[in-house]
């Protein structure tokens, strides 16, 4: 993969700025580009808390001889070549800023050899300019080393945090991309010691418990090409919540929340969406740590699907087997010409029927107003096959709770708060 330069209206286009903070970014952006490199085994070493030193080491396609200066040019990338890629972006890197960024606030070394070479080579860069460049005998694969970050910017380098500090940050980076990335090898050596050691894991479930020292149980849920994958630790130990998009450990307020409220603040869990990369804007942050879903409120449905019945605050657990679902929503009935009735996943939903088939002629693409006209009203007599139908294209609205003035036009329960509002009233039937 050769890297070329972005096409200034593409480059103004992707949101880049500020990208190094300070050590634990660049330890972020170094293992990130061995990641998309392909490296099967990586090795991180730091030196007072990365103030000093930063390597990074991976075994993965190296860059081509000719690239190797063009590396360290700002939206010089092999990753992105057009807006549109943006949209199929499964790497980790796309703007060509991290080692243009790195290499103008250090002395930075690069030593790479690319796949199809005999040899590779090493270039010496300070403060962005290139020092000299040689030919050097090396493995396959990429190395690089940062030295004395913010040497050039004083003001910089005074805001740096102390040293545990920054390795503290250093090992949340790491940890992130370890877990995200479990068939990959890595070593982390601090201060000449060994801190971590992690061989490729077979599972997600196998690197979380490994890395993370905690049993978990892992629940997922599947619909269409979305996929939830959620490690919940037994007991309660720690609030601490991992969550990623498509390998990328990002915050999202709405949907942290979201898994905070389903599975209690008291547990570890990490949470894995993969979902398909138009549906996900990563564009958003320089730093990419915000992304944007296009399809946020089914997320949030699959993640409590998956959660399904347990209850991870005070009742005991209903049923411990793995939920199965009917993706279909069933038809229970009609209520006097004027609700649906029907079961979706865990819940009972009563949809009023006439802004179901409001919304739905809505989605048809006629006009709010007219759609409102032509819509079966409550009292006119739906077949079961046409409730069914109304149903079945109902899973597809984008805001499935509205009808298209805004109104609410369903109201869901679950089944469980159903069967413990029975539970409660078996006494009284017992009594008569
Ligand atoms: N470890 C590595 N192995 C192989 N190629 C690399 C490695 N690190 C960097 N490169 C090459 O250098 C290019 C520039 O890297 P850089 O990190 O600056 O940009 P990027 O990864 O393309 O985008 P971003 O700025 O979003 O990280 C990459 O596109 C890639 O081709
Ligand atoms: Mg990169």
């Amino acid at each position: 993969m050769r890297i070329e330069l972005l096409p200034p209206e593409v480059k103004s286009r992707i949101s880049s700025g500020e990208v190094i903070e300070g050590p634990a970014e660049v330890v972020k952006e170094l293992l990130e580009n061995s990641l998309d490199a392909g490296a099967t085994s990586i090795v991180l070493e730091v030196v007072k808390g990365g103030k000093r030193f930063i390597s990074v080491a991976d075994n993965g396609m190296g860059i081509h001889p000719q690239d190797m200066e063009k590396a360290i040019l700002s939206g010089a990338t092999s990753k992105l070549k057009s807006l549109e890629d943006l949209y199929r972006i499964r790497t980790y890197g796309y703007r060509g800023e991290a080692l243009h960024a790195i290499a103008s606030v250090s002395r930075l070394i690069l030593r790479s050899r690319y796949f199809q070479e005999e040899h590779g080579f090493e270039l010496v860069v300070e403060g962005g300019r290139v020092i000299s460049s040689k030919p050097v005998g090396m493995q396959v694969g990429t190395q690089v080393e940062v030295y004395n970050l913010f040497y050039n910017v004083p003001l910089r380098r005074n805001f740096l945090s102390r040293e545990d500090t920054e390795r503290a940050r250093i090992y949340k980076v790491f940890k992130a991309l370890a877990l995200a990335n479990p068939h990959v090898a890595f070593r982390v050596v601090s201060e000449g010691k060994e801190a971590y050691r992690l061989k490729p894991a077979g599972s997600m479930k196998e690197r979380v418990e490994e890395l993370l020292e905690e049993k978990v149980e892992e629940l997922s849920f599947e619909d269409g090409p979305i996929r939830i994958s959620m490690f919940i630790s037994l007991k309660q130990t720690r609030g601490e919540l991992y969550l990623f998009i498509n390998r990328r450990h990002v915050r999202n307020r709405n949907l942290t929340e979201y898994i905070k409220s389903l599975v209690g603040g008291k547990k570890l869990c990490v949470c894995s969406v993969e979902m398909p990369s138009y549906m996900v804007d990563v564009n958003m942050h320089p730093k990419k740590t915000e992304v944007k879903l296009h399809k946020e409120n089914l997320v949030k449905e699959l993640l409590r699907r998956a959660v399904g019945r347990r209850n991870y605050y005070s009742l005991p657990a209903l049923k411990q087997e793995p939920a199965r679902y009917v993706f279909e929503p069933e038809l229970i009935g009609i209520i006097d010409d004027t609700l649906i009735v029907a079961k979706y996943g865990d819940y009972i939903y009563f949809f009023d029927q006439h802004l179901l088939s409001e919304r739905y002629h809505y989605e048809l693409g006629k006009e709010a107003d007219t759609a409102c006209r032509s819509s079966c009203k409550a009292g006119d007599r739906l077949t079961r096959v046409q409730a069914q139908e109304l149903l079945q294209r109902w899973l597809h609205f984008e805001n499935k709770e509205v009808c298209p003035h805004g109104r609410p036009s369903i109201t869901g329960y679950t089944l469980e708060s159903f069967i413990r509002s029975l539970e409660g009233a078996t006494e009284c039937w017992q009594g008569e």
